[in-house]
Parts: C-alpha cells; structure tokens; sequence
C-alpha cells in the first residue's frame, strides 16, 4: 500500500499515505510464512487497519457508524452499493472501493489491502431465503466460490478472517426430526457452536443450498487454520434486526426480502402480513447495535475472538412469527398513531405458494451464547419491544410517513387509551392470538 498515497482534489483519501501502510505490524510478502499466527502460535496484533468487504450493507453500515464514530481504525470496504453508507464516504478514515469480487476477480487494490489489514470481515453474501430454492446456483456461487479466494488469501497472509457465516447452518433442530417434535430437552433443539450437528434436508429442497454453501466455507475456513495456520474467526448470526435491513420492494428495490421488511411492506401498503405455514416458526431477534458490540469486542480482543466460532443472538427475544406479525402491527398502530392497525388482517400461506417449491424451513433458533459471554464479556442487552420500536419508526420515517401525510392523526395517548402503548421491556412478549 505504500504506493496509495494520493488525495483527491475534494481532499477524501483515496489511497493511504507511506505512513498508513504497509503493515505496521511488520506483515509483509515473504516473512508472512513465517510469521503465521493460527493455532496459538502468536498473538494477533490490535485492529487498526481493517477491511470490510460488503460495506454497504445492513451490517456493513451499522459497522460503520460505530466504528468510524470512535477510535483510530482505518477502514478499505468494497460493496457495489453505497447507499447505507453515504454519510461515510467522505470521512477521511474510510476508502470506499464499488468493485465486486469473485472467484475468477480480486481486484488488486483487494489483494493490496488484506496484506495491510490487520483484521478482515467478510459480510458479503445473498442470505435472503427466497433466493436460495429459486436461484440456487447463484446463491452457492456467492456465498462459496466466489468467497474461497478471499480465504486463501488472507491464509496467505496470515491476516485475520472475521467470516460472517450463518445460523442456517445448523439446519434444522434434532427435535424437529423426531415423531413428535419435543423441545422440552434442550439438548434436541439448542444450538452450540462446536457441539450441535448441522442438519439440513434432502438436495431436491433447495432452501438448504446456501446454508450448505455456507457451511462448506466454514469448513475451508477452519481447515486453512488447521493445516495452514489461518487466525479466523466465525460469526453465526440469527435474526439480526434493525433500521437499513434489506428493503421495501417497490420502493428500493424488488424481490421478497426477509420477514421484517415483508412484515413493514405490508404495514406500509396496507395489505395482509403473511404468515408463512401458519407462523409457527420461531426465531430469535437481536438488536443490530447488540450484534456490532459483539464485533466491537472481538476487534477489541483479538486473541479472544480469534479461532472461534460465535453464536451472535438473543435467547430472551424468541418469537414465532405469528406473534411476531402481531407484535409489529402493535408497534406500527403506535408509531403511526392510527388504531386500525391493531386489527390490520394476518392471514396464512403455504409456502409452496409464497416461496415456492423446494422451500423448507428452519424450526427453531435457539443460540447457546456461553462462549461470546465468556471470552467476548458480551451479553445482548435490548428487548424485541425496544428493536421493534426503533426499526418500525425509521421504515415508517423513510417510506410511510409521506403516503399517510393526507391522514388525520391522533395523539397517542387518546389512541391508545385501552392498550398497552410499551410492552416489557425485559423481553418478555405476550401479544396473545
Ligand atoms: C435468514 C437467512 O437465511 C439467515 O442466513 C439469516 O441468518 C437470517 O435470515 C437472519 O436474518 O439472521 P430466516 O430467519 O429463515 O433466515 O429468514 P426470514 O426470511 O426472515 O424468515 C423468518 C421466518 O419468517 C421464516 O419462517 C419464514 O418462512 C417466515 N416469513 C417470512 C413469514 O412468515 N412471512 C413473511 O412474509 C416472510
């Protein structure tokens, strides 16, 4: 990177100066084999130049607002999209590369950058399930072949991996396989990161080719740190929710999204929130600033975070997703001041019919979070309630207040004289049926 060190005529960096790079740490093309830090032989330097690769995205942009927001970490990201992260990219301490990579392309300024890097996180992937049985090769592309270049890579240089892989992984629980599902024994539904198998359907339901994909890539991962001495480490991230998460379609952009922003569109165009299969699905919601503290942390303690892998959710926020659906409709009718939400329709369809075929669904999320406590001192602080609350305002600041304007509204308080307008707090959630 010695070689980057020009500036804009706006004054934005886009390359570093001498100073910047090359590795402080003293990480360069040949000593690199030498000084291999997996498998405990060598303490991992603190993060201060770090690559993001999938900037742009949901993660990517709350990552950036905390990280950017303090301390002295320099940051290269690359994403094809820079919308999430405009009020970032003039910030001197951030280089935003719009390039894509792939397996058959690593930009140069990539390679360039992981040699400098003392950490790299790699965000980037299609993780939206109503692409994984309707565009399968695509979905395995992404999320393994074109990523396992970038594993040699910083394996080459010995520079530290933060992979965010995927609670799919898992599949689906033991329980779920049984005659009669029983999820009184935790051990037959609980995940643990180094202890559950991973379980996943038959090849023809293709729902499981990205967790399949995914976990092949957690496996290249970890067997680049056995043989090669590559410091990694994995994050499974369940249900993270929060303002930026994916999109509206029909606003910016097409497509099914996950169930939050499918949940908002309907709220937004009026329409039923739909219930996949009846709702009986459970998942797991954390706070998207609960689930960057936990990176925060492990950029902090490096030779705490490094090879392993973490469960990054919020046992107390668990919700099926009929509950859910009522839960948002509360949360909408408040946000908005209009009661008619609270009777907004919830209807049921087969997923056959809403994902098409080849879908099949997870039961149940249920983290084991002992090690991110443990090594991390990390614990998921911010109720459903209060998630909800933030990420349903901001849809409704950035796509529904303009078409309710016409609207008369009434306070809160009047509106609300009959109903909770705040649920605990603790996370508890009783929104009955
Ligand atoms: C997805 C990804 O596959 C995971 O990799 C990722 O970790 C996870 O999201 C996440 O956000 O962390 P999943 O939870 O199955 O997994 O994705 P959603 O699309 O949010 O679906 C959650 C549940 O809601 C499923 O049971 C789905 O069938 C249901 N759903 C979805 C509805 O009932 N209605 C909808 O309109 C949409």
């Amino acid at each position: 990177m010695a070689a980057k060190s020009e500036l804009r005529s706006d004054g934005k960096r886009t390359r570093k100066s001498a100073q910047d790079g090359p590795p402080a740490n003293g990480r360069n093309g040949v000593e690199q084999h030498s000084l291999r830090v997996g498998n405990g032989r060598r303490s991992l330097p603190p993060v201060r130049n770090l690559v993001v690769l999938g900037c742009g995205g949901f993660i990517g942009s709350h990552l950036l607002d905390r990280l950017l927001d303090q301390g002295a970490i320099r940051i290269e990201g690359w994403d094809l999209h820079d919308e999430k992260i405009a009020a970032h990219l003039a910030n001197p301490k951030f280089t935003f590369h719009r390039e894509a990579f792939s397996d058959t392309r690593i930009p140069a300024g990539l390679i360039e950058a992981v040699r400098w890097a003392d950490a790299v996180i790699n965000l980037a992937a299609i993780c939206n399930p109503s692409q994984y049985n309707t565009n399968p090769l695509e979905v395995i592309k992404s999320n393994f072949l074109d990523v396992y270049r970038l594993v040699e890579l910083c394996s080459h240089h010995g520079t530290w991996l933060i992979h965010f892989s995927t609670s799919e992984v898992y599949g689906r629980t033991v329980s779920s396989y049984l005659p009669a599902p029983d999820y009184s024994n935790p051990d037959l539904f609980e995940l643990e990161e180094t202890a559950t198998p991973l379980i996943m359907g038959p090849i023809q339901n293709q729902r499981w080719s990205y967790a399949c994909a995914k976990q092949m890539l957690e496996r290249f991962i970890y067997a680049h740190h056995r043989e090669r001495g590559l410091p990694y480490t994995i994050v499974r991230p369940l249900n993270f929710f929060g303002p930026k998460m994916d999109f509206i379609p029909g606003r910016d952009g097409e497509g099914i999204p996950r169930v939050l922003a499918c949940f908002m569109t309907a709220l937004l165009d009026r329409s039923p929130l739909q219930l996949v299969d009846g709702g009986a699905a459970r998942r797991t919601i954390v706070s998207i600033h609960d689930a960057i503290a936990a990176v925060v942390l492990m950029l902090q303690k490096p030779d705490r975070a490094a090879n392993q892998i973490f469960n990054i959710g919020n046992r107390e926020n668990e919700v099926t997703m009929a509950e859910l659906a009522e839960l948002m409709r509360l949360v909408y009718a408040e946000v908005t001041g209009d009661p008619s939400y609270l009777s907004h329709p919830i209807v049921s369809v087969s997923s056959r019919d809403f994902y098409g075929e080849g879908y099949e669904d997870c039961d149940r999320r249920m983290p084991v979070l002992a090690k991110a406590r443990e090594l991390l001192g990390w614990t998921p602080r911010i109720s459903l309630y209060d998630t909800l609350l933030e990420t349903v305002a901001y849809y409704y600041r950035t796509y529904g207040e303009a078409t309710l304007a016409d609207r008369p509204a009434e306070p809160a308080g009047k509106v609300f004289g009959d109903y909770p307008t705040k649920l605990p707090s603790d996370g508890a959630v009783d929104v009955g049926r």
